[in-house]
């Protein structure tokens, strides 16, 4: 097992990572918290997969916990999801050191985070995740949330979880555009800050596409690490966290004006960071190389490169109701290097619609 730690004071935590640890997570967990509850939060068909699993290593421990299964999918990450969750932590007579088990991907990370950051002002909750995504990036760094009709992730909080239990095994399930979707995120982190994870993906793709572990644990950690240091430095994103939304500006655009169903989030991340470096290079921060690398890199990976065809004016339009966007200043992520970005704090909107209109 190896272990991270994100050093944010008294709101620090430690990541573990290794193979074989769902069962374990009864007593990792006790050697952080003394929980008078444990709820653990799922779906039906990972609690099928591994529920047992951890249920029995929380016996270990002299726990039962009971179960609140919620439904699959960016439908469950919303106000009405939370609330029911709340009946039952009443229900339950959860109190203040009742503890929640997050077992699952982004949407139950975000959503059990949300209501452990708003149930009785805030409880501790504990991300046990299980796909490569919520390994490498939505269980660390405390961003938690629910959908709005509105809006994406409008209601939400910044409330970081007291302990992160990723079992690599659990990767053996995930469907395989659910994994590329991860790698999306992966190579992102070898855009922003280290050129030898890009290096590393670039030469281990096979590898890492069959899920060879140690590959796994290589990329997962090193990813981790990066966005623990973002997160310790800016930890509620005054502005340089932002930069790990590089290639998301675009990427939520294309996902929002698809209706959130022709892409899963990662690859249409992937879609924006090629767009990204490509804007790059034609505003000269980039040589011409950084794009072909980017979408040479991106391919490989089995993710998409090229954007949906949508009105480049409507792209715009929803790029004004990014979160990230203020004062109707476009926030935008430009790669120097690979390992090296910069935050465009207000990008012309003209610039975008010029790459918006070249062949990538
Ligand atoms: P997800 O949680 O919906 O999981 C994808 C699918 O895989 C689901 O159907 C799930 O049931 C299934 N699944 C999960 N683990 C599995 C396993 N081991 N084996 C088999 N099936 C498995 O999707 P996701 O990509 O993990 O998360 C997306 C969410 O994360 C979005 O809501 C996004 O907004 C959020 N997010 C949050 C942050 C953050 O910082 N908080 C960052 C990025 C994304
Ligand atoms: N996923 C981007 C962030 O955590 O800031």
């Amino acid at each position: 097992m190896q272990s991270l730690n994100i050093d944010l004071g008294e709101r620090s935590y430690n990541i573990l990572l290794g193979s074989g640890l769902l069962g374990k997570v009864g007593k990792l967990l006790s050697q952080v918290l003394q929980p008078s509850r444990i709820v653990l939060i799922t779906h039906p068909s990972l609690f099928k997969l591994y529920g047992e699993k951890v249920l029995s290593g929380l016996k270990d421990q002299g726990w039962t916990a009971d179960v609140i299964e919620v439904p699959e999918g960016e439908t469950s990450k919303t106000l009405q999801q939370a609330e029911k969750i709340f009946d039952r932590l009443l229900d339950l007579q959860c109190d203040r050191k009742s503890v929640l088990v997050a077992l699952g991907g982004g949407v139950i990370g975000d959503l059990v985070g949300f209501v452990a950051a708003t149930y009785q002002r805030g409880i501790p909750f504990v991300q046990v995740p299980t796909t490569l995504l919520s390994q490498v990036d939505s269980s660390v760094g405390g961003k938690t949330a629910v959908n709005h009709p509105k809006g994406k992730n409008m209601i939400g909080a910044f409330y970081q979880p007291r302990l992160v239990v990723a079992d690599l095994d659990t990767l053996q399930t995930l469907p395989p555009n659910e994994f590329r979707a991860g790698l999306a995120e992966v190579i992102k982190y070898g855009v922003i800050s280290d050129a030898s994870l890009f290096e590393y993906l670039e030469k281990n793709t096979e590898k890492i596409l069959q899920l060879d572990n140690e590959c796994l644990a290589h990329i997962i950690k090193t990813s981790c690490a990066i966005k623990a240091r973002v997160v310790e430095k800016d930890e509620r994103e005054s502005h340089y966290r932002m930069i790990l939304n590089f290639g998301h500006t675009l990427g939520h655009a294309f996902e929002a004006l698809t209706g959130y169903s022709r892409f899963v989030h990662g690859e249409a991340v992937a879609i924006g960071m090629v767009h990204a470096a490509k804007l790059s290079q034609q505003l000269g921060k980039c040589n011409e190389d950084i794009p072909i690398r980017l979408s040479k890199l991106v391919s490989k990976c089995g993710l998409p490169v090229d954007r949906p065809d949508l009105d480049p004016e409507a792209i715009i339009d929803s790029l004004y109701h990014d979160k990230k966007t203020m004062n109707n200043k476009i926030k935008f992520i430009l790669v120097k290097e690979i390992g090296v970005v910069e935050i465009a704090d207000d990008m012309p909107k003209e610039d975008i619609l010029k790459v918006l209109h070249t062949q990538v």
